[in-house]
């Protein structure tokens, strides 16, 4: 924090001493920016195009499959469970519009990607009839999604002699989904049967999505990387790179220091709510002994938590983005420390009726963040959190205690905590940074608002962030 404070206080003593265009672009700087941008732009969308069709070729002799997550969805009193999911391929991403803003350090991407496949398992278990009946469906799951395609900007920043693809602030779409099942009836006669709606009519497709949408941004972030990091910014601007360095620099400090008061600010009241551990959803879930048993158990668990969410950082520098009637600053954050668990469970099979715990550690898990600020007439800006998503859930360890004699559920169990959390419960934990940001938000505002001497420095800031263009 002391760092933030520090940049924030150098900024307006920058104010203060009436030097606000220190930074300001020249005309015939922003002039010679457009004159190399077509060659920079040129080279990159080729570069990208030689890329894809490599990977074209490649991937006929290599087999790139990408695992996800198992998922877990009640639908009435229906349990559905996906698991095994797979999207069997690596995807080309089909340059539709690719441009380079030097200005305001970004990649404008529209990229194509044609129809996606992911396929699995399912199994799906009528909670009531159970009791009467116990009766199981399971076979095979395929989404299909058609004509899916990526739009948005890419931030870059300047490391080295490189620019460097960081913050993503991509939206996806497809237009419909299609989900086909196969299974067995009696010994040897297989249906199949399918079925297909828009986005946001199956859930299921849209469930996997959410996952998919991960997997999709990293390849492209490595695809992206590989290929733009490769040209030298001192090179591309003919040696003239100083002052794009400098304006660099004092955007990144911008962006992180106007987002890491936020973010202080939103963690107090985080703290202060008593929401540093949250109460999650249980879930329950349906299951057989073997793919060939007809034994069925039941697993039950009790609320769960996490914990802490008073973690929350910045992963890294952010992005800006600022045109005459906005300003966007996004970027990632992480828990530092994310805990996830339950403090009960049961389960019943055969004889076996046990309990237990289950404490979850992740070790490793990105929320993308996108704050807007519209200018109005007035120039007052109206922040919002414009978006907040999902990014990264990788490396979590699952403990259990309790499943002694029915240790062959330990890895099920992994599975569906980990389906749960993705599922279910992080759109709930997004909810939270999201009021904490809102909260934080209004309280800059009003500081701004408010004359009091004392709120002098907050004021600064805010005319500050407009003061640049
Ligand atoms: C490509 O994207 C840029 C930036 O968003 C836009 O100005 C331009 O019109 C687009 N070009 C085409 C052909 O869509
Ligand atoms: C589950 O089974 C019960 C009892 O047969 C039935 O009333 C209910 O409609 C079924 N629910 C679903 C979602 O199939
Ligand atoms: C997915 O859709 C495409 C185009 O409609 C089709 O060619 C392909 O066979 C489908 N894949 C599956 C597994 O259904």
């Amino acid at each position: 924090m002391l760092k933030s404070f520090t940049i924030l206080f150098s900024l307006m003593v920058i104010i203060q001493e009436g030097k606000t265009n220190l930074y300001e672009i020249s005309e015939d700087y922003l002039a010679f920016l457009e004159q190399c941008r077509p060659t920079i732009q040129e080279n990159i969308v080729s570069a990208f195009n030689n890329e894809m069709a490599r990977n074209h070729r490649r991937r006929n002799f290599i087999k790139t499959v990408h695992l996800l997550d198992s998922i877990l969805l009640s639908v009435d009193n229906t349990k559905i469970e996906l698991s095994d999911l797979k999207l069997p391929w690596l995807p080309d991403f089909k340059v539709i519009n690719l441009t380079v803003n030097l200005v305001n350090l970004c990649l404008d991407i529209h990229f194509k990607l044609g129809d996606l496949n992911v396929n699995g398992n399912y199994e799906a278990n009528n909670v009531t009839l159970q009791k009467q009946l116990p009766v199981s469906h399971n076979g095979d799951v395929s989404v299909n999604f058609s004509d899916v395609s990526v739009k948005g900007k890419v931030g870059l920043l300047i490391q080295g002699d490189s620019f460097v693809p960081k913050n993503y602030d991509i939206d996806y779409s497809w237009t419909e989904s299609e989900v086909t099942v196969k299974y067995f009836v009696g010994k040897d006669t297989q249906v199949e049967s399918k079925i297909t709606g828009p986005v946001g009519e199956l859930v299921l497709a849209d469930k996997i999505w959410l996952q998919l949408k991960e997997v999709l941004t990293s390849i492209l972030h490595d695809q992206l990387v590989g290929v733009v990091v490769e040209y030298s910014v001192t090179e591309s601007l003919a040696d003239e790179d100083k002052t794009l360095r400098d304006y660099a620099r004092y955007q990144v400090s911008k962006a992180n220091g106007l987002f890491d008061t936020l973010l202080c600010s939103a963690k107090d009241y985080l703290v202060e709510k008593d929401y540093r551990r949250i109460a999650t959803s249980p879930f329950q879930v349906i299951y057989r002994g073997k793919l060939t048993s007809t034994e069925q158990g039941i697993f039950q668990s009790g609320d769960g938590f996490i914990t802490d969410l008073s973690t929350l950082s910045r992963l890294s520098d952010l992005s800006l983005f600022e045109d005459e009637h906005q300003f966007h600053v996004y970027g990632t954050l992480g828990l530092r420390d994310f805990k996830h668990g339950y403090e009960h469970f049961s389960t019943k099979f055969e004889d076996n009726e046990l309990t237990g715990t289950i404490n979850t550690q992740i070790y490793s898990n990105e929320i993308f963040i996108k704050l807007s600020f519209e200018k109005n007439a007035e120039n007052v800006p109206k922040p919002k959190v414009e978006k907040i998503e999902v990014r990264l859930i990788k490396e979590a360890e699952v403990d259990t205690s309790g499943l002694g004699s029915l240790s062959w559920l330990i890895p099920k169990t992994h599975s569906w905590v980990v389906g749960h959390l993705r599922t279910n419960v992080m759109s709930n934990l997004l909810k939270y940074f999201e009021e904490a940001f809102s909260y934080a938000i209004e309280q800059e505002l009003k500081k701004s608002q408010s004359g009091e001497p004392d709120n002098e420095k907050s004021k600064l800031f805010w005319t500050f962030l407009f003061s640049s263009k």
